[in-house]
């Protein structure tokens, strides 16, 4: 404190007179003019106290560096480093501007300079001064003179360390050719240039890349696309930050601005992974908000040429359609660095064309060829006219994105996202070209053709329009026929003018069915609602789920989910049989299962003896082809989110059946101010990253499913499992019996004698897999059944993830990050603490 004021006390002259100098536009800001001393102790601080600038010593280390931090923040987080790779071994060290405007760092004892700032220019300086802005930026400036008028003389946005503050840019000066790009730490004691560099790789179309020593790409953000880079999906719109890629002769770069007052940082860590973080105030700490890389098909080139990864399929890497692999082998090996090839190789021939791949992310373009201003025809045609152009795309969202883009030679580093992806065209022979592609292309063959085909094109037309006439007919008929059956149903069966292929039930049916909703004919109460036991005129036996009346969703969404989600059958599901509409009362009607729910059996003693073990192998097999058939078979692609024992219903045989699916997309989806209070999910069941992140995606749910298994297994709740050790839940337990070879000690009691034991520990096995704390190592459902129907060696499980936090404080999140991140792997959190 006495130090600080006797630096300001000494600033004060200068100060004053640079206040004279430039009353017109600058703020408050302790500056530093030439030959002004900082010594160890003293700072320099930017007007608005959000950033400092000091001396300071990284984590362990005893070393100490001249640096930038948040200057609100407790414990220091760096955001620029002066000396990285000249440390100071001792506080004795002096930091001084020169005459001519050069920062340097001096060892007070023997004068030698350890670190300078570089002048990028030869002009003379008259009056050089520093100071600190309010973004972070130090900066060299002639005294008085406007940076929005002028370059400084230096800058630190200019020399980026690990991190890329708001208004910093990433990219290159190529006036100058000099790159701006992020540089890790070598760890978090060292801030010494550390192995990986994340920056924008002009070779080519323009490409974000982080690269390790030796110039090995780690990973490819890859190429704008007028959205965003194209490998990075969770870049898109949000309230928090906005971010701009430019691409002019003179710059290229990245670039990101706040849009309220939270602090945000992008840190490219000692690991080489990239992170955003914001500052949560609430919490007092740095939070997670996104990474780029986030799964194996993130790795560069995992697939080789031509090959396609996607984290979907087992395994991850499959080639391209019309390509099959270069080295069948190896590629059985799943040693995938070889690619693919053409099916039928290229030979230039005039009759080649292009096939459209959706939902991509492009391959690297190092090796590729642009033009902003060219149409797409044009595009088409300039890659066809070069035979060694294997591909191209076309990009132009209101100018921006690369226009048009040719690839020669391999594609590399390609896979496929579940949506939003960008589409490639890539050269094929004749043969393989899909038929739209085709037409189009014989139709510039020839003279004949060119009368064949309008003849043609009348031909079909007529032929087409008879057919819809008959079909319409048909519709028209069948549609009569519904209509018939709903009045049947109920004579005020509302507005069924759409065509609907779902039974509307009348209210009056329903309410004759439950006996208005009697208590005696409850069933439980499930997520959204009760559910209620009815019985129809006709003797069919039905389940009514009477929906929470504070749905905001419109009724017409809500129809189109619901037929939607009841045209998934699959014999592992129940049956969704009809709904009932009316006013603000929304219900859906099931089949009626007697067997009631699995948790019923399960963690009953005397109803647990029921179900032996090839029982309970029976009910895991279904419960898993059930859950693939939602993830990867329906067409819908549904995340369940809410999978628990008690969702699980049996039917006379047995038969397991999913229930509630779909319900948190129907129900959930728009519903996350009725949902505030209320996780969807259940604790105990929830994958850690979602229930402390609301982080939802394919593979949370096959946490769930392992869960579920162990449950099956053991007969005992995972929460809730006491055992006098420290772990508090079953997974835990399971965890350190397998680690110790004794699974077979967690087999319910009441299985008695085993006759298939390696088939139990198969299944604990599985469960543990599931139930791994990273998602990305889980498998997916179509590999746990590969898994449970082959007898191979399994993979071993890395420690598994158990939430551990305080649920009532991540309610809030959770449920309100449903509407945003639906149906995205990974998707980023949404920020709390405002
Ligand atoms: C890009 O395409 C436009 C339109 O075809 C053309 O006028 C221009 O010269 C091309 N630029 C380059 C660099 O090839
Ligand atoms: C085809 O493109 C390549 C790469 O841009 C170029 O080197 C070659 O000259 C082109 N060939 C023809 C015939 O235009």
């Amino acid at each position: 404190m006495e130090e600080r004021r006797a630096i300001k006390t000494k600033l004060i002259i200068p100060f004053l007179l640079v206040l004279f100098a430039s009353i017109c536009c600058s703020s408050a800001v302790d500056t530093m003019s030439a030959n002004q001393i900082v010594r160890y102790n003293e700072t320099i601080v930017s007007a608005q106290e959000t950033f400092e600038l000091g001396f300071f010593h990284p984590g362990n280390s005893t070393n100490y560096y001249v640096g930038i931090w948040y200057k609100q923040i407790p414990n220091k987080t760096i955001v620029w480093v002066a000396n990285r790779n000249e440390p100071l071994t001792d506080t004795s060290a002096e930091l001084t501007l020169t005459l001519q405007g050069v920062l340097i760092l001096r060892n007070a004892t023997n004068g030698f300079i350890v670190w300078s700032s570089r002048k990028s220019s030869t002009a003379s300086v008259k009056n050089p001064i520093g100071k600190l802005l309010d973004t972070g930026n130090f900066i060299i400036q002639e005294e008085g003179e406007d940076i929005n008028q002028k370059d400084p003389i230096w800058q630190s946005f200019d020399f980026i360390t690990d991190t890329l503050l708001p208004g910093m840019k990433q990219g290159w000066n190529l006036d100058t050719r000099t790159e701006r790009n992020l540089t890790s730490w070598k760890s978090d004691d060292d801030p010494a240039l550390g192995e990986f560099s994340y920056g924008i790789d002009i070779r080519g179309y323009p490409q974000r890349i982080i690269s390790e020593g030796g110039g090995k790409i780690k990973f490819r953000g890859g190429s704008w696309n007028g959205r965003r880079f194209t490998g990075i999906p969770s870049m898109r719109p949000n309230p928090y930050y906005t971010f701009i890629f430019v691409l002019k002769p003179k710059e290229i770069y990245y670039q990101y601005s706040l849009e309220n007052t939270t602090l945000m940082r992008l840190v490219l860590k000692p690991n080489g992974d990239p992170e955003r973080l914001y500052w949560s105030h609430s919490k007092q700490e740095w939070i997670l908000y996104s990474v780029a890389q986030q799964d194996r098909c993130d790795n560069y080139a995992v697939c080789g040429p031509y090959g396609n990864c996607n984290t979907e399929d087992s395994p991850i890497c499959e080639c391209l359609n019309r390509f099959e692999p270069k080295y069948p082998d190896q590629w059985r090996d799943t040693e995938w660095s070889g690619g693919c090839q053409h099916k039928i190789p290229l030979d230039c021939n005039s009759t080649e064309g292009f096939n459209k791949y959706l939902n991509l992310k492009l391959p690297d373009t190092r090796d590729s060829w642009y033009n902003q201003t060219m149409t797409l025809v044009q595009c088409e045609k300039k890659c066809k006219s070069n035979c060694s152009c294997t591909a191209y795309t076309y990009t132009n969202r209101s100018g921006d994105g690369s226009g048009c883009l040719l690839w020669f030679g391999g594609l590399i580093d390609i896979r496929t996202f579940a949506e939003d992806g960008d589409t490639l065209y890539i050269r094929l022979s004749a043969s393989e070209l899909d038929s739209k592609e085709k037409s189009s292309r014989s139709s510039s063959a020839g003279r004949e053709v060119r009368v064949i085909v309008p003849v043609a094109i009348v031909v079909l037309v007529i032929l087409v329009s008879i057919c819809l006439f008959y079909r319409f007919q048909r519709k028209k008929q069948q549609q009569q026929e519904t209509i018939g059956n709903i009045s049947r149903h109920d004579g005020e069966s509302g507005s069924g003018n759409e065509d609907l292929e779902l039974p509307l039930f009348g209210l009056s049916t329903i309410l004759k069915a439950t006996d208005n909703f009697s208590v005696n004919n409850k069933l439980g109460e499930g997520g959204f609602g009760p559910v209620y036991k009815g019985v129809l005129e006709n003797g069919q036996e039905i389940a009514v789920k009477r929906l929470a009346k504070t749905s905001t969703q419109g009724l017409y969404e809500f129809k189109n989910e619901v037929i939607s989600i009841s045209k998934l059958q699959h014999r592992n599901l129940v049956k969704l049989l009809g709904c009932c509409i009316k006013g603000t009362e929304k219900m859906l009607i099931y089949e009626y299962l007697p067997n009631k729910s699995l948790d019923s059996f399960i963690f009953d003693k005397t109803q647990s003896e029921l179900l032996d073990w090839p029982i309970r192998y029976h009910i895991i097999d279904g419960i898993a082809r059930g859950l693939l058939y939602l993830h990867q078979d329906s067409r819908l692609r549904i995340i369940h989110r809410d999978l628990k024992l008690s969702n699980i219903l049996l039917d006379m045989d047995m038969n397991p059946k999913i229930s509630d699916f779909g319900m948190a997309r129907t129900f959930g989806g728009n519903q996350t101010e009725a949902n505030t209070n209320r996780v969807v999910g259940t604790y105990g069941y929830m994958a850690p990253e979602y229930a402390g992140n609301g982080n939802f995606s394919i593979k949370s749910d096959v946490y769930s499913f392992g869960v579920l298994v162990l449950e099956i297994v053991c007969g005992t709740r995972n929460r809730g499992f006491a055992q006098n050790e420290n772990f508090n839940n079953l997974i835990g337990h399971a965890w350190r019996l397998h680690i110790e070879g004794r699974s077979l000690e967690l087999v319910d009691k009441c299985l008695g004698e085993l006759n298939n034991v390696s088939q139990v520990l198969r299944s604990i096995h599985v469960s543990l897999l599931c139930v791994q704390r990273h998602p990305e190592d889980r498998p997916t459902m179509k590999n746990v059944i590969l898994m449970f129907g082959s007898e191979g060696p399994l993979p071993s499980p890395n420690e598994p993830g158990f939430y551990v936090g305080n649920i009532k404080h991540d309610t809030t999140q959770v449920s309100s990050s449903c509407g945003i991140s639906a149906d995205n792997e990974l998707s980023i959190s949404v920020m709390s603490g405002r």
